[in-house]
């Protein structure tokens, strides 16, 4: 793999930065993450447009807005409040004039959440064109949504394109797990976004056991019947029974997924076992965390937002090989071996 560093970046240009501003409540990890490619940027004196979404909004949604991420990022850029760095939040990204203006004088212009947009996720190539005609090169921080083929992602096809240093490092950790894991190899799917199961058919190729909890057993089977089922032969796809209320992990489930996470030499999960945020549904995510992290023969790796979030407040992220920003982009990888952020 040949991703071209940012650091290749010719110095006082205008630079377009995608970063994953798609935050998890209380948890800035993925803001932490572009910290030094932003650095980098700034030493070179080039000027600096932050793109990037959050959740999944149909349309401008108020309570979807980036102007509190970018508040939070200028703070851990200038934590004791310096305010050296000249920045400006740009809510409307179709202001051509405005978003040019704030590129003469500011460091850093942060643009409203791209998703308030059809453009964005419609890939239109019309879509930030403005911003794109004023910039010089386009760089790529943004991993955790490097699966999605929308427009922020895919500007490598009409500026010159370079990778930030932290997807660098997750994309080059991640293709090497993919590429030749240690067996046998155990894949733990949860959370709610059901475009996770996409992947079941190429994962059931790759893995030795594929574990499944989270929202996703309800989204495979809705008359809930408690299964381990067999597809054709091994490996086998488990899937939780889930307790009464189907919020979380039953206690035969947690014991189940034990057993298998202690024989295994490759542990990959993506996604909570239960609804975490709620306090009486963390006991299946918390069980099987404190298990993985417990797994001293293997290599584990955990990924996407929320996972990651629930593993820093156990206080288990150092009991863990590798946190990745994402989920789906880590299932991507792991079954294509590419993704549209670098096709
Ligand atoms: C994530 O949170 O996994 C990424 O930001 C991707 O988000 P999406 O699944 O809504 O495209």
């Amino acid at each position: 793999m040949n991703l071209r560093s940012v650091s290749e970046i010719l110095p006082n240009t205008r630079v377009i930065l995608r970063m994953d501003l798609d935050v998890a409540e209380g948890d800035d990890s993925r803001l932490v993450k572009s910290i030094p490619t932003i650095k980098l940027l700034l030493g070179k004196q080039c000027k600096i447009a932050i793109i990037g979404h959050r959740g999944r909004p149909e349309s401008k949604d108020e309570s979807l807005s980036l102007k509190s991420v970018y508040l939070d990022l200028m703070s851990l850029l200038e934590p004791d409040g310096e305010n050296l760095i000249e920045s400006v939040f740009i809510e409307d990204v179709g202001d051509k004039e405005k978003i040019d203006q704030a590129l003469a004088v500011d460091q850093i212009v942060f643009l409203e959440n791209l998703r308030f947009w059809k453009g964005e996720e419609n890939n239109d190539p019309d879509f930030l064109k403005g911003l794109v005609e004023m910039s010089n090169f386009y760089v790529d921080d943004a991993f955790a949504v490097a699966h999605r083929k929308h427009r922020s992602i895919m500007l490598y096809k009409n500026l010159p394109g370079f990778y930030g240093l932290s997807f660098i490092e997750e994309a080059e950790k991640i293709a090497k797990v993919a590429e030749n894991p240690e067996k046998p190899l155990t894949v733990i799917l949860g959370g709610a976004k059901e475009d996770k199961l996409k992947y079941l058919e190429e994962l059931e190729k790759k893995a030795d056991k594929i574990l499944i909890g989270g929202k996703l057993p309800k989204l495979l089977n809705p008359s809930p019947a408690s299964q381990e089922l067999p597809l054709t032969g091994e490996p086998k796809i488990v899937v939780a029974k889930l307790r009464e209320d189907g919020l979380d992990l039953s206690d035969e489930d947690i014991n189940k997924f034990k057993e298998i996470i202690k024989v295994s030499k490759t542990i990959i999960w993506a996604g909570a076992m239960g609804l975490f945020e709620n306090a009486l549904a963390k006991k299946g995510t918390e069980e099987i965390a404190k298990a993985v992290a417990a797994s001293n023969a293997a290599y584990k790796i955990i990924a996407g937002g929320d996972t990651g979030a629930s593993i820093r407040e156990l206080g288990l992220e150092d009991k863990i090989d590798y946190v990745c920003s994402g989920g789906g982009v880590m299932l991507e990888l792991l079954t294509k071996g590419k993704l549209p952020a670098w096709e």
